[in-house]
């Protein structure tokens, strides 16, 4: 019998995975092992960036494997797997509180771990408590169960240890869960539901609070720099690849903006690779005392020389930074805001422009749902390998392999009623701040580059 679904995704399958190892051959890189203690270079996107074939052909697969799943799963073991997701970050976040990482990456032999009980005894804890929440963990690939009730980390864990990346990322305010809880009545029930303000959303209600979300983090300095720590390996994810992927030698301008530009983190990549430029760092009021020390920290020769000015600004308020002298960077701003605030940030930085300068949004571009093939990785898989590939049926947005898109999106909605706009919805948006789209650059990352200018067309 024919299972037409069935077969496609499954030739789509090998073909990605055939993919996939010849690109890690070419870059000479070693097999991926889930029984590995140690890190596969191919785990930090903040460090390392993939051939554009390897990327693709990692996203292809997910993909395939999220749509086999959709297909092969039956609804009600999708319903229970779903609303069991939280007990797994309720259980990574128990394996990071309780110190457990960072001791599996201390013992003596960390790739055989330890019983559950040496974990209970060490840190006063009931074993039997953690059994469950270590199993829970390990079938998600956290961790290892190397022999009945002893765990491991294995290569994926290394990265909740103490100092490194997906601890950072990890974070998340107290109170986070409630506001999840709180999205169906936000969006069915309240007061709130047609609102678009982003003083208005889930936030304020489970909060219990009028501020808006980020004048909420600069009050409450207890989650400032765990916020600021999260958001910039957020954007570091995408920073190997801004920095690889657009063409920087053709932009006419000598200083670089980075609106709302956190901790600065890419702007240091950016002069590092390109030191020809010089730059400026703008935040809010509380925020520019944390990205002073760190860029006095890490680059003191270039803040004393003036290589970079790190200052406190509104984008609410008229950009001062004016002319042909300038080029911007919004990274992960836009998503923040609705469209009203989203069109005065933008308007803002427009109004600054000299003909030679440059907007560069790095943000996502959402792609609709709709059930047509995901022609653009196809594509540039063909390119890279010079193979035929099968029929593909893959949603234009890569399904599963598009939830981070998606959670982000409704992330952003429940915080501060942003989104993440669709190429339709960013074309409108900058039309309507008098600029237009000069180029896209697709990323190695979730993220793209909506590269931008003043539209003298509109002035003729
Ligand atoms: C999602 S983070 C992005 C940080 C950085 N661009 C990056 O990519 O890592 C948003 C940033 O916008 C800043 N921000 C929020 N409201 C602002 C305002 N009114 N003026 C300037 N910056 C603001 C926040 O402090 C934060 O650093």
């Amino acid at each position: 019998m024919a299972h037409a679904e069935l077969d496609r995704l499954q030739a789509c399958l090998n073909f990605a995975l055939d993919t996939l190892r010849k690109e890690m051959d070419n870059s000479q890189l070693p097999p991926l092992s889930q029984h590995s203690s140690v890190e596969h270079p191919l785990d930090d996107s903040t460090t390392y960036l993939p051939s554009t074939g390897l990327f693709e052909a990692r996203r292809l697969s997910l993909a395939c494997l999220g749509e086999l799943k959709n297909l092969i799963q039956s609804p009600l073991d999708k319903c229970m797997e779903e609303r069991f997701t939280v007990y797994g970050v309720a259980c990574t976040d128990t394996l990071i509180k309780t110190g457990i990482i960072d001791y599996l990456s201390d013992v003596p032999n960390p790739s055989q771990g330890v019983p559950a009980a040496e974990l209970a005894s060490k840190f006063e804890l009931d074993s039997q408590k953690l059994v469950p929440i270590l199993r829970c963990c390990a079938a998600s690939g956290w961790v290892r169960e190397t022999r009945d009730s002893s765990f491991a980390l294995n290569r994926c864990s290394r990265t909740f240890i103490e100092g490194n990346a997906g601890r950072k990322l990890n974070f998340s305010m107290p109170g986070f869960m409630s506001m999840i809880e709180t999205i169906p009545h936000w969006v069915a029930e309240s007061d709130w539901k047609l609102s678009r303000s982003p003083e208005q959303t889930a936030f304020q209600i489970a909060f219990n609070t009028p501020l808006l979300a980020f004048s909420w983090i600069v009050e409450n300095p207890d989650v400032l720099v765990p916020i600021a720590d999260h958001l910039q390996v957020y954007g570091d994810m995408s920073t190997p690849s801004v920095v690889a992927d657009y063409p920087w030698e053709q932009l006419q301008t000598p200083v670089i903006v980075d609106c709302g530009g956190g901790e600065g983190g890419l702007i240091s990549a950016i002069l590092d690779a390109h030191p020809s430029f010089r730059a400026i760092v703008q935040d809010m009021e509380n925020v520019v005392p944390l990205t002073s020390s760190i860029m006095e920290e890490r680059r003191p020769r270039d803040i004393e020389n003036g290589v970079i000015k790190v200052e406190a600004h509104d984008f609410f308020q008229p950009q001062p930074r004016i002319g042909n002298e300038y080029s911007f960077i919004l990274r992960h701003i836009m998503h923040d805001w609705p469209d009203k605030e989203a069109a005065t940030i933008l308007g803002n930085v427009a109004r600054a422009l000299g003909p030679k300068s440059k907007i560069l949004i790095v943000d996502m571009v959402a792609v609709p749902n709709v059930d047509s093939t995901a022609t653009t990785s196809v594509k540039s898989l063909m390119l890279d390998g010079g193979a035929k590939g099968p029929d593909y049926r893959i949603p234009s947005h890569f399904g599963s392999a598009s939830r981070i898109v998606s959670g982000s999106s409704v992330h952003m909605l429940t915080m501060i009623n942003g989104c993440e706009r669709s190429l339709r919805e960013w074309e409108k948006l900058v039309k309507g701040c008098g600029l237009r789209i000069t180029n896209i650059y697709p990323l190695r990352a979730h993220t793209s580059i909506i590269e931008c200018a003043l539209d003298t067309r509109a002035l003729l």
